[in-house]
C-alpha cells in the first residue's frame, strides 16, 4: 500500500505509520457519510421527530422526542439507513399506557409500519428508503431507574455527545467499519459481537482507533473497563465494560470470548500490516462440487450433515438453540465414543448441523468397568448383574476391577443420528420440534447437496481462518 497524498515521502523509518494512516484515510473516505447524504437524513429524522412530538404531546402534553443511536450521534456510517426516534413519556403514566400511547404514536408517525417486540412493544417502519425504529421510553432522572432496558438508551446519548468530538467520531466509524470487516460488529445472538453503543464507549475510553487497537492487541481477559469508575458490580464475561450510565450493566455482556480473541488478533494484524481488507466483510465465493471433493478426500474425516427445515423464529433465538443443539448433539456423540473433530451449524431455509468425526465405525463391543472387588457390596452387585448375561464377555478382571464387554448400541454415528436417543441430547425446544417434523442425515459425499445452499459457509468451514 503506498501513500498517496506525498506529504511524508522524507521518512523511510515512519512508513508503518504512513501506511496505517494512509489504509485510515481510505476507509473514512469511504464510511463517512457526504453532506449530502447526511442532510437528507437529518431532514428525514427531523420530519419524524416533529410528527412524533405532535401525536405523543395531542396523548400526553409533558411527552417529548429525542433522536438517539449513532445517526443522533452522526457516528453511522456512509449507506446506513437507519434512524431510531425514542418518544420519551413522564414515569407519572402507568406502563400500560406507555405501551398503548407509545404504538399509537408509531402507526401515526408510520402508518404501515409493524409492532415488535423488545422488552415492551415498539412500531418499526420504513419511511423514505430509512428504516425507522419508534420506541417509548420513560424520562427518568437517573439511568438506575429504569423500568426497562430502553429506558437507559437516552443517558447513553447523553453521555458519548458529552464526549464526543470530530477525531473521536472518525475513530468510531473507523472502529465499526472495523468491526464489520471481521465480523464481530453487532450485539444480537448471532454475531456475539460489540454493539454500535460499545464501539463508541471504546473509543471514546482508548481515545481513538489507533490507541483502542493498541490496547486490544495487548488485552488479558477478562478486561474490565469502568471509566466512571463505579466498581461495584462483578461479571463473569471476557469483556466488562461496565456502562457509565448503570453501574449494574456490563455493555459487553453478549460478547464472545472468541470473538474478543478475534479483536485482538486482528488488532495486531492492521497494526502489523495494515490493509484495507480488514475492513471489507469478506463474502466467500461458494465452494465447487470439486473443491469439496478435493477437502473430503484430504482430510479423510467422516461427515455428516443432519439437514432440517429451519424454525420459523427471529435469529435471536434460532442461533442459541442451534449452538445448544450442537452441544447436546456433540455430547451425545462423544458419550457414546464418538470423537468428534469439528462442528458447525449454518441455517438458511434449511438449517444443517455439520459433523466431522475423526472414525466412521467404532467396535460392535463397548468396555463397562465395575467397580474394584474389594468394594464388596458394590463389587458382588456388579458381578451378579452380568454373570449369567450370554450377551457379554466376562465379567473379567482388569488390575482389580470387574469388567465386561457388551454390545455396543450405535457402531456409526449415523445410526446415533437416525435414533430416537437423538430427541434425548438437550435440543433447543424449536429445533426439537423442527427434527419432529422430519430430518436427513447426509454422510460423506452426499453433503454435496448442500452446496446450493451452504455453499459459502461452507467455504469458510473448509478454509478457515481467524
Ligand atoms: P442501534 O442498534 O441502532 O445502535 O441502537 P447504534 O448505536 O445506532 O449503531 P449503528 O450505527 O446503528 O449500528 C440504538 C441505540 O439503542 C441503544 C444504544 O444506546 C444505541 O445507541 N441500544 C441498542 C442498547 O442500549 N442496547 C442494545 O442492545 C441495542
Ligand atoms: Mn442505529
Amino acid at each position: 500500500m503506498s501513500d498517496e497524498d506525498g506529504a511524508t515521502d522524507d521518512g523511510m523509518e515512519s512508513s508503518d505509520a504512513e501506511t496505517f494512516e494512509a489504509v485510515t484515510r481510505q476507509v473514512l473516505e469511504r464510511v463517512t457519510p457526504a453532506g449530502t447524504e447526511r442532510a437528507r437524513l437529518e431532514a428525514v429524522a427531523d420530519e419524524l421527530s416533529a410528527r412524533a412530538e405532535q401525536a405523543a404531546t395531542q396523548r400526553c402534553p409533558d411527552a417529548d422526542v429525542m433522536q438517539v443511536g449513532s445517526s443522533a450521534r452522526d457516528t453511522w456510517i456512509s449507506g446506513d439507513r437507519d434512524i431510531d426516534v425514542f418518544v420519551r413519556f413522564p414515569p407519572s403514566i402507568d406502563r400500560d399506557r406507555l405501551e398503548t400511547y407509545g404504538l399509537e404514536v408509531g402507526h401515526a408517525v408510520l402508518p404501515a409500519g409493524h409492532e415488535e417486540y423488545a422488552e415492551h412493544p415498539y412500531v418499526k417502519g420504513t419511511h423514505d428508503g430509512f428504516d425507522v425504529d419508534l420506541v417509548p421510553c420513560y424520562r427518568l432522572a437517573d439511568a438506575t431507574d429504569i423500568r426497562s432496558a430502553v429506558d437507559r438508551t437516552p443517558f447513553h446519548n447523553r453521555y458519548l455527545e458529552a464526549r464526543l468530538d470530530d477525531d473521536l467520531v472518525d475513530g468510531v466509524r473507523l472502529a465499526k467499519q472495523f468491526l464489520k470487516g471481521i465480523g464481530v460488529y453487532g450485539s444480537d445472538l448471532r454475531t456475539e459481537g460489540f454493539s454500535g453503543y460499545l464501539t463508541e464507549l471504546l473509543v471514546v475510553t482508548y481515545g481513538g482507533f489507533e490507541s483502542l487497537l493498541e490496547a486490544a492487541a495487548d488485552w488479558q481477559p477478562p478486561v474490565e473497563l469502568d471509566p466512571e469508575d463505579h466498581g461495584q458490580a462483578t461479571f463473569d464475561d471476557p469483556l466488562i465494560f461496565i456502562d457509565p450510565t448503570d453501574p449494574e450493566r456490563n455493555v459487553a455482556a453478549v460478547c464472545s470470548a472468541e470473538n474478543v480473541a478475534r479483536l485482538q488478533h486482528y488488532a495486531r494484524r492492521l497494526l502489523e500490516d495494515p490493509h484495507l481488507e480488514y475492513f471489507e466483510p469478506d463474502d466467500p465465493a461458494p465452494l465447487t462440487p470439486a473443491e469439496l471433493e478435493a477437502h473430503l478426500e484430504r482430510r479423510s474425516t467422516t461427515t455428516i450433515a443432519l439437514r432440517f427445515d429451519a424454525p420459523d423464529i427471529v435469529d435471536d433465538q434460532l442461533y442459541p438453540q442451534l449452538q445448544k443443539s450442537l452441544g447436546g448433539i456433540v455430547n451425545g456423540l462423544e458419550s457414546r465414543g464418538f470423537e468428534v473433530f469439528r462442528v458447525d451449524a449454518f441455517a438458511r431455509e434449511s438449517a444443517i448441523i455439520f459433523l466431522e468425526l475423526s472414525v466412521s465405525r467404532l467396535p460392535a463391543v463397548v468396555r463397562h468397568q465395575g467397580p474394584p472387588v474389594h468394594v464388596r457390596t458394590h463389587a458382588e452387585g456388579f458381578y451378579r448383574a452380568y454373570a449369567d448375561d450370554d450377551g457379554v464377555d466376562g465379567p473379567f478382571l482388569d488390575g482389580d476391577r470387574y469388567v465386561v464387554e457388551r454390545p455396543r448400541e450405535f457402531t456409526t454415528a449415523s445410526e446415533f443420528l437416525e435414533s430416537e436417543a437423538i430427541f434425548e441430547v438437550g435440543l433447543g425446544s424449536h429445533i426439537e420440534t423442527a427434527l419432529e417434523d422430519g430430518y436427513e442425515v447426509q454422510h460423506g459425499r452426499e453433503v454435496r447437496e448442500l452446496l446450493e445452499e451452504f455453499g459459502s459457509p461452507l467455504r469458510r468451514y473448509f478454509e478457515p481462518k481467524p
